[in-house]
């Protein structure tokens, strides 16, 4: 029996889960995030933190909650998490991979689609009552899809189900980039692997799935827009900082680029005020990537079953820090 302290509203069955250990859970039972301190004030004295990605868990918090033993995340994303601090203090750290890949896949085409087609605008419009005929130059043409090149940036577990979709759904070339082949990938989708700088210049489509770290913070810049077709679409479903919001909107402002769809921003939940002006060609959604009600209930359920089992001090299913002995106690 242990206590816990979740961060934010989640659905009851997560806490059930964690009830029917006997913890003892407390729970910011709102919305709001909050504030490093009082996040701080609130889980101390606890051995378990259940977090969202918007909470940042930085080494200083991990030294003022010295009774913590386990964090679990409910995003597949952890950057959130300084995950070196929480291995050198002993701290086990879960996140929730796998049920959200196909909902998140779901999300990017979507979004593909929504930019290609341009839906968002042709939706206002006609909400606006702007309807009045049909027309042959219709306001809204938008750019075709199927056979079109879609380069995938991360050809993890969510690029290969967007893969999937593109390649059996819509015909699509599918090109690839990531730190390693995907034999399965190139087998299933006949996707290829190519380098950076040539998916960037021969892609119709590229959509981004890789985590954010160092090396692909703003790996989408001035240089990349210049060097992509003036009618590629760039999609967004993974981390905002990926991509430089700056250079992403001289770039559609100037006709580098045709457009994008970003459901993350580089500063969450702040928009960068140029894209919100940005109409044309350009959908913006806030992180819904794997807001679907079956697949949040799955990461919810996911993480109270790794908390479960971490304040066991077995191995949790999920664990991102292999190398943190789950049977180490905290030194305090
Ligand atoms: C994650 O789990 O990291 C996703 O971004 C949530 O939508």
């Amino acid at each position: 029996m242990a206590e816990i302290f979740i961060t934010r509203k989640v659905f009851q069955d997560a806490i059930d889960i964690l009830d029917k250990e006997g913890h003892t859970i407390d729970i910011n039972d709102t919305d709001r995030i909050l504030p490093a301190s009082e996040l701080v004030n609130r889980a101390h004295g606890k051995a378990g933190l259940v977090c969202l990605l918007n909470d940042r868990i930085d080494s200083w918090v991990m030294d003022e909650l010295t009774s913590i033993k386990v964090i679990s995340n409910i995003a597949v994303g952890y950057d959130n998490i300084d995950i070196a601090g929480a291995t050198e203090r002993g701290i086990m750290v879960t996140n929730t991979p796998g049920v959200l890949t196909e909902t998140t896949a779901d999300l990017a085409f979507a979004m593909l689609l929504g930019a290609a087609r341009r839906i968002p605008e042709a939706d206002q419009y006609t909400r606006a009552g702007k309807f009045k005929n049909w027309q042959l130059m219709q306001p809204h043409m938008g750019v075709d899809i199927y056979e079109k090149t879609l380069g995938i940036v991360g050809m993890g577990a969510i690029g290969q189900a967007v893969a999937k979709r593109a390649k059996k759904g819509f015909d699509m070339r599918i090109i690839y980039y990531g730190p390693s082949k995907k034999e399965s990938a190139e087998k299933e989708y006949e996707a290829e692997f190519v380098e950076f700088d040539e998916l960037v210049a021969t892609s119709d489509f590229i959509s981004i799935h890789v985590p954010l770290t160092e090396k692909t913070k703003h790996m989408f810049s001035t240089q990349e827009f210049k060097d992509m077709k003036s009618t590629a679409i760039l999609i967004n479903t993974a981390r905002g900082p990926v991509v430089d919001e700056a250079a992403l909107v001289e770039a559609i402002k100037h006709g580098r680029i045709r457009g994008a769809a970003l459901d993350v921003f580089e500063e969450e939940p702040s928009i960068y005020p140029e894209l919100i002006n940005l109409k044309q060609n350009v959908v913006l959604t806030p992180h819904i990537g794997s807001a679907s009600i079956e697949t949040r209930l799955r990461m919810a359920k996911m993480a109270a079953r790794n908390m479960v089992e971490g304040l066991k001090g077995n191995r949790p299913p999920n664990l991102i820090n292999e190398d943190v002995s789950p049977h180490r106690s905290r030194p305090t």
